[in-house]
């Protein structure tokens, strides 16, 4: 079970650059960071709008003066402060995670970015060699990968109790942008331009989750992929509202993405599919409790979240904060994500090499993958669907 017990005598002062008033994901970044204690919030520059961003700082209860105008004001004024911030977190659109993220690394901050982390792996590369160089953590918001139960997936897959993966379906397909719901919604909206979303639209905003969410389940790598892309609503173009990636993996797996914000009548439907030589996985975002266990010719098993059945080794699958039953959702994987960013934050400070690579968490070699991906699709898709080597 999670132990809520203070690792550190004194919080991490942390800040915010985007999440402000109103945004999608500001909150959850918020809620994550602040459920166990270890992160404290102390400043921020919070929107794109100046005044909207201070005002809502100080809602929040930060002081006015470390209520800053922007990121460059916050990094600057704060690293002038003996009690300055030591860790930011980035949770703006998707065309300011680099410029943010680099300078916040120059300001010997570490980073928690939100994905997709950059427009190009070559700008993710340098972000991860500016973090090395400064023994600066970066992790990347891959939000659902704090949930035990993907944790007991890689588990069993590392324990051999499927087999060989031979299979691999992964999908985040929702409904809400069946129509042009960015006519009269500003979130959507800039998601639906490339200037500010980046070579692709629902490929990065939820095919990268998936994607990273079979990654740390299998273990597998990507040898070659192949990829179309649709939009279903013309005005999107030329950034995909649909799309399906054909994945060969390295031990001769083969994978399938469907990534899409137009399947009308669905909510997530973010679901991973694992096929082995003799049993499936299976686990679906809407009900994170539990993970499907399908043994060829035997009755199908529902592992549940916080029994003693599961694999009690691994601290990622034993973190329960509540026992098994109860509901436990996307706030307690964010918390959990944010307590081991915390956890790696502190060990890097104290140059504590044995915490630090026995503390799993998103990283920035994630967040190149993630780019990696989008890059890849892109390249197969313009070029007609052909296969491209990842
Ligand atoms: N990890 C997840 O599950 C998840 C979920 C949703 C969104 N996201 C990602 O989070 C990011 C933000 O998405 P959102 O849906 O919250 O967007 P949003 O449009 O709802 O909110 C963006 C916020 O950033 C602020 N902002 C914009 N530019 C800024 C700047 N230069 N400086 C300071 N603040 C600035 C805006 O004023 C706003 O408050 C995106 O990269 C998106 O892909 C991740």
């Amino acid at each position: 079970m999670f132990s809520e017990e203070r690792r550190f005598a004194k919080p991490i002062c942390w800040a915010m650059v985007g999440g402000g008033r109103g945004s999608e994901i500001g909150y959850a970044h918020r809620a994550g960071a602040a459920r166990d204690g270890l992160f404290q919030l102390m400043a921020g520059a919070f929107d794109i709008d100046p005044d909207r961003g201070v005002d809502f700082g100080r809602s929040l209860g930060v002081a006015p003066e470390r209520c800053y105008a922007d990121y460059r004001a916050l990094f600057e004024s704060e690293a002038r402060r003996a009690d300055g911030i030591e860790a930011v977190s980035i949770a703006t659109p998707n065309s300011t995670h680099y410029e943010i993220s680099k300078a916040a690394l120059l300001a010997e901050l570490h980073v928690v970015c939100e994905k997709p982390v950059t427009f190009t792996v070559a700008q993710a590369e340098e972000l991860k060699r500016l973090a090395a160089e400064r023994g600066q953590v970066f992790g990347v918001m891959y939000g659902y990968t704090g949930f035990p139960m993907v944790h007991q997936a890689r588990a069993m897959i590392r324990r051999g109790d499927i087999g060989e993966v031979r299979v691999v379906n992964m999908q985040f397909a929702h409904g809400f942008h069946s129509t042009a719901v960015e006519t009269h919604s500003p979130g959507a909206r800039w998601r639906m331009n490339p200037q500010i979303s980046g070579p692709t639209y629902v490929l990065g905003d939820i095919g990268t989750h998936a994607f990273y969410l079979a990654q740390v389940m299998t273990g597998l790598e990507v040898e070659e992929l192949l990829c179309t892309r649709q939009s279903f609503v013309k005005s999107r173009a030329p950034l995909e509202d649909n799309a399906h990636v054909l994945m060969h993996f390295s031990n001769g797996a083969v994978g399938t993405l469907w990534a899409s914000s137009i399947n009308a009548g669905s909510m997530h439907q973010q679901k991973i599919r694992i096929v082995g030589e003799r049993a499936s996985l299976e686990w679906w975002d809407e009900y994170p409790n539990q993970l499907r266990y399908e043994v060829q010719g035997e009755p199908a098993r529902i592992l549940e979240r916080g029994m003693s059945y599961l694999y009690q080794d691994d601290p990622a699958i034993a973190c329960h904060r509540i026992g098994g039953g109860h509901a436990e959702g996307f706030f307690e994987s964010w918390a959990n994500l944010y307590t081991r960013f915390a956890i790696a934050m502190k060990a890097a400070d104290q140059d504590d090499q044995a915490t630090l690579a026995q503390t799993w968490y998103p990283d920035i070699d994630a967040g190149i993958d993630g780019v990696r991906l989008l890059e890849r699709c892109v390249e197969s898709a313009d070029n007609g669907a052909t296969w491209v080597k990842f």
